[in-house]
Formats: C-alpha cells, sequence, structure tokens
C-alpha cells in the first residue's frame, strides 16, 4: 500500500515537472467566446438595458501568459452594431483583429459574428478589450491579464492575490442615445450620473450600498491591483486611505517601481499597483476622485467612486474612512505623479527618421444644416493639426488592401497648416478647423517622433492620446508651445516610459518616440470618448516592408464587409 502510494506520488510529480518545465513551455491558444446581448441593470436606483458581454457587467476579464495565441469569437445577439478592440495588444502583422470600426474593420451587424485570432508577444501586466464604435465600450470592456509565461516570475514578489479594478461611469440613461443625441443637437454628450468601481458608484450613492465593492485583505500579505480605466470622459484620481500603492507597471509595460499615495490614471491607461495590508485591522475606502483639468463652462460630475478594503479579521463595523482627495482640478499632483514614473531597460531610438508637430485639441465649426439651433449655430469638434477626422463608410484598412480609391486621402500634414501662439490666446478666426478623412503614411521600419501640442481651443484639457497597434516611449514632456530649439535638449532617451496612452498636460505638450514596425492601419485619437465621437481621430499608414515577414498578411475570410 504504501509502496504504491510513493509511487503514485512519484508519477504525479513527474507528470507535473512535464507540465511546467520551462524547457517545454510553449504558447497555448486560448479560446473565448463573446456573445453580445442587453439585460436590464439597476444602478443609482434606475433600471436601464445595456448592452454586455456574456451577461457580464464588467464584462469577463480573459487571462493569457505572454506568447498565448487569443482567439475569440464574437457574435452579435444584440440590437447594435459592434467590434472589440483589444486595447494595448500590439498586433504585430495582425491589424484586421484591431477592432475599431471603419478603421480596421467593418461593425459586426446584429445577428453575425467574427474571430478575433492573434498573438500576444513581448507585453505582460494588464490591458483591456472595449466595444470600439459609438458610446458601447461604456458597458462593453473587460480587462485582459497577460501573465509570464510558464517559468517566468514578476519581477517583484509574488501577491497573496491580484484583482482586477475597473474604472468606469454610470447613465441613467441609454448610451446609445447620449451620443445619438448630442450629435444631432451639436453639444457635448451629457455628464454620466456616477463614476463606477467594476460597476458600482459605492456608498455615496442612492441604492447601491449593498453592492459596494469589497476587497478582502490578510493582515501583511501584499496584493496585486490590475487597474483599467475605461472611463468615458474624464481621468480620475486613485487613492486607497492611509495606504500607499506601489505602481509596477503601466499599459503592460514593467516600470521602475513607484511609491505613492495617489494615482492618476486616464481612460486608456492601466496600472498594475502592489499594497500590503500593513496597517490596523480595520475597514478603509479606497476610490477616485475625478480630475478635469480645465472645466467648460458647463456643470461636470464631480463627485467619486468608492470601494472598501476590508481586512479579514476586522470587527470594527463603523464607517471606513475616507481617502483625502486632491481637487478636481490639481494638475501639480497630476503632472508630479505622471512625470515620476521611469521605464525599466529601455532602448529609445536615439535618431528619427520621421518628425512631426501635431496640434490636439477642441473647436467649434459651423453646421451647414440647422442641427445645432441649440448650439448657437455651431457644433463642437476635436482635431489633431487642423483636421477634425471624418469617419468613411468602409473600412480604410479594407480601403488600402483593395485599392478601393475615394475613402481617404493620404495628406495628413506633418506639421500645424498654419503656426500660432498655440497656448495664448487663440483668436477665433483659428477655432474652425477642416473637416476630412486623411492619412498619415509611415515608411516601414521609420523611426517616428512626434510632439503633441496642446491648443487653448475652447479650452485647455488634459487629453488622453492613445495610439493603436505600437507602444510608444514618453521622451518629453513640458507646459506651454514646444521649442523645437531648446526642449529636445531635456528629453529622456535613457528610461523613459514606454505607454499606449499619453495624457498630454493641460495647456502644454508630450513628446512620443516608436518604430513603425507594424503595417496596417491604425487609429490615434482621444480616448475621451465624447471626444473622439467628435472628430478627435486620426490614422496611420504603415506600408509594407521589403521582407517577405515584413507584410501585413491578408484579412481573415470571416472580416464582416460593409
Ligand atoms: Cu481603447 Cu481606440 O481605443
Amino acid at each position: 500500500m504504501k509502496a504504491l502510494s510513493s509511487m503514485a506520488k512519484l508519477t504525479f510529480s513527474l507528470v507535473c515537472f512535464i507540465l511546467v518545465a520551462p524547457w517545454m513551455a510553449s504558447a497555448a491558444i486560448v479560446n473565448h467566446n463573446f456573445t453580445i446581448g442587453t439585460q436590464n441593470v439597476t444602478r443609482l436606483c434606475n433600471t436601464q438595458t445595456i448592452v454586455t458581454v456574456n451577461g457580464q457587467f464588467p464584462g469577463p476579464t480573459i487571462e493569457v501568459q505572454e506568447g498565448d495565441n487569443l482567439v475569440v469569437e464574437v457574435t452579435n445577439s444584440g440590437p447594435y452594431n459592434v467590434t472589440i478592440h483589444w486595447h494595448g495588444v500590439k498586433q504585430l502583422k495582425s491589424c484586421w483583429a484591431d477592432g475599431p470600426s471603419y478603421i480596421t474593420q467593418c461593425p459586426i451587424t446584429p445577428g453575425n459574428k467574427f474571430t478575433y485570432n492573434f498573438t500576444i508577444t513581448g507585453q505582460e501586466g494588464t490591458l483591456w478589450w472595449h466595444a470600439h464604435i459609438t458610446y458601447l465600450r461604456a458597458t462593453v470592456h473587460g480587462a485582459l491579464v497577460i501573465k509570464p509565461r510558464t517559468g517566468n516570475d514578476y519581477p517583484f514578489p509574488k501577491p497573496a492575490a491580484e484583482f482586477p479594478i475597473i474604472l468606469g461611469e454610470w447613465w441613467n440613461a441609454n448610451v446609445e442615445d447620449v451620443i445619438a443625441d448630442a450629435l444631432a443637437r451639436g453639444t457635448v454628450p451629457n455628464d454620466s450620473d456616477a463614476y463606477t468601481i467594476n460597476s458600482q458608484p459605492g456608498d455615496f450613492f442612492p441604492c447601491s450600498t449593498n453592492d459596494t465593492i469589497r476587497l478582502l485583505v490578510e493582515t501583511g500579505k501584499s496584493y496585486l491591483l490590475r487597474i483599467v480605466n475605461a472611463g468615458m470622459v474624464r481621468g480620475s484620481f486613485f487613492k486607497i486611505a492611509q495606504h500607499n500603492m506601489t505602481v509596477v507597471a503601466m499599459d503592460a509595460v514593467y516600470i521602475k517601481p513607484y511609491t505613492t499615495d495617489v494615482l492618476l490614471i486616464n481612460p486608456g491607461n492601466t496600472m498594475d499597483v502592489l499594497i500590503t495590508a500593513d496597517q490596523q485591522s480595520n475597514r478603509y475606502y479606497f476610490g477616485t476622485r475625478v480630475y478635469f483639468s480645465q472645466p467648460l463652462a458647463s456643470a461636470f460630475l464631480n463627485t467619486s467612486a468608492t470601494a472598501i478594503l476590508e481586512y479579514k479579521d476586522n470587527t470594527n463595523k463603523s464607517t471606513p474612512l475616507l481617502p483625502n482627495f486632491p481637487d478636481f482640478n490639481d494638475t501639480s499632483t497630476a503632472v508630479n505623479f505622471t512625470t515620476s514614473l521611469r521605464g525599466l531597460n529601455s532602448s529609445v531610438p536615439q535618431t528619427v527618421d520621421e518628425e512631426m508637430l501635431i496640434t490636439e485639441g477642441l473647436g467649434l465649426v459651423t453646421c451647414t444644416d440647422n442641427s445645432c439651433a441649440d448650439n448657437n449655430g455651431v457644433r463642437p469638434v476635436g482635431s489633431f493639426n487642423n483636421i477634425s477626422f471624418v469617419y468613411p463608410d468602409i473600412a480604410i484598412l479594407q480601403a488600402y488592401y483593395n485599392n478601393i480609391s475615394g475613402v481617404f486621402t493620404r495628406d495628413f500634414p506633418s506639421n500645424p497648416p498654419q503656426a500660432f501662439n498655440y497656448t495664448g490666446n487663440v483668436p477665433l478666426g483659428l477655432w474652425s478647423p477642416e473637416l476630412g478623412t486623411k492619412v498619415k503614411v509611415l515608411k516601414f521600419n521609420s523611426t517616428v517622433q512626434i510632439v503633441l501640442q496642446n491648443t487653448q481651443i475652447v479650452s485647455f484639457i488634459s487629453h488622453p492620446i492613445h495610439l493603436h497597434g505600437h507602444d510608444f516611449y514618453l521622451v518629453g514632456q513640458g507646459f506651454g508651445n514646444y521649442n523645437s530649439q531648446t526642449d529636445p535638449a531635456n528629453f529622456n532617451l535613457v528610461n523613459p516610459q514606454m505607454l499606449n496612452t499619453v495624457a498630454v498636460p493641460t495647456g502644454g505638450w508630450a513628446a512620443i518616440r516608436f518604430v513603425a514596425n507594424n503595417p496596417g492601419v491604425w487609429l490615434a485619437h482621444c480616448h475621451f470618448e465624447s471626444h473622439s465621437s467628435l472628430g478627435f481621430d486620426m490614422v496611420f499608414l504603415t506600408e509594407n516592408g521589403p521582407g517577405s515577414s515584413d507584410i501585413l498578411p491578408p484579412p481573415p475570410s470571416d472580416l464582416p464587409t460593409c
């Protein structure tokens, strides 16, 4: 009997060894099915029919290991057109799977399906997925967790547990009506009714207390928070009462660990944050406070979403302590945080082939019909280099791949069409961009530097600019107008952060560098969905390279057409 059991043990350990031995580790295929549908959800005592994935809100967390091939069959059983974007995934030579509607694919229409199939290489940490059409990402989103491949470890001590924390927003309205109504009236979309954490607003909102998110922790242990800002229109400060946080990764790139008591997370960014339960056994609030660098004249939602960090053996049921949040417009706390982060082992391009200066911000255009009678005959727009993007009727990638003309032009300017004092008092004559569907063509493997220059048109706002299909180095940032003579001397070409979304400082600029090594069509846009809906978008087209492996493969056969 004894012999038999040690034999069994030996066999068991041998099997385990074979299954997990590092030299055996190979990438796996990870399959998921997403069914898009609708369901009734109640928040703030208000019931809405919302669009969800697999009936979950937030949607399912997908977990893969670095190197895995992720295959997600998306079935649209809902009433709206939909696409899914894998935010931050580099999609090397799989541009067709990127997901932005009318850029890389036509929407999956109700009753139809499309299978996203791509490999995740060279990225570890937290990313996310979301709908990339109209306002659906308000409810169609979830975390994408990328663990080290078998045999590799985190570059920090293994946490006792990991928690996805998804920051979002809730409307007491159908979000598709919110955006359609704004576009029809020529206004910015109405603000949400609450900020949320894992879809719950927390104790300070009506009908919410019973569902407030609670994280249970044990004294002395460390935990990893995988924070995703899925918010639609605002950045967020994030704090935990009486606890410090150590940021170890951002946008699925490890960074030099940075310990702080406050984070700033913008829509589009993700952060991996270690916390230790090293305070008195008790209950502590954690949560967000909106960061809005310069509000427009209208009122905005200036509140906090909260959740509770609770020590397991805690017996004190009194009201948890609230963190002391920064003010909504505390730009110095915001900038102090973002300028304190540093990358690890970076290989920043030291020289540049393609240099661009791109202004970014809001504007106003005159309506040609009476759709903006409510707004004095003008409507708000967003623009890059004075071009407000007009979405085409068929996907740009399809048009490019099949040589269909008349869908886009290749004349996106590398510099503002007219130089002006971008952050000064901009004359009204410069407030109205041109409308167009222009792309910027990049040579394969060229090193690109872009200075994103915020303009003081309508308002100074720190806009989170997201680039699809690439991570970029954030080599510099500053306030005021970028000076091409003096500012490059202060660039960090040693250990800058690598990101997929950069919040350009309010009334300032940010300089980024990347290598255009990924053939295809790549959207860049303000990750405030309200702004992206107003044409705050642009497109890069990276040409194929000379080698047979530098070419974008053909589209999958089930790619939806328009
Ligand atoms: Cu997170 Cu273009 O998107």
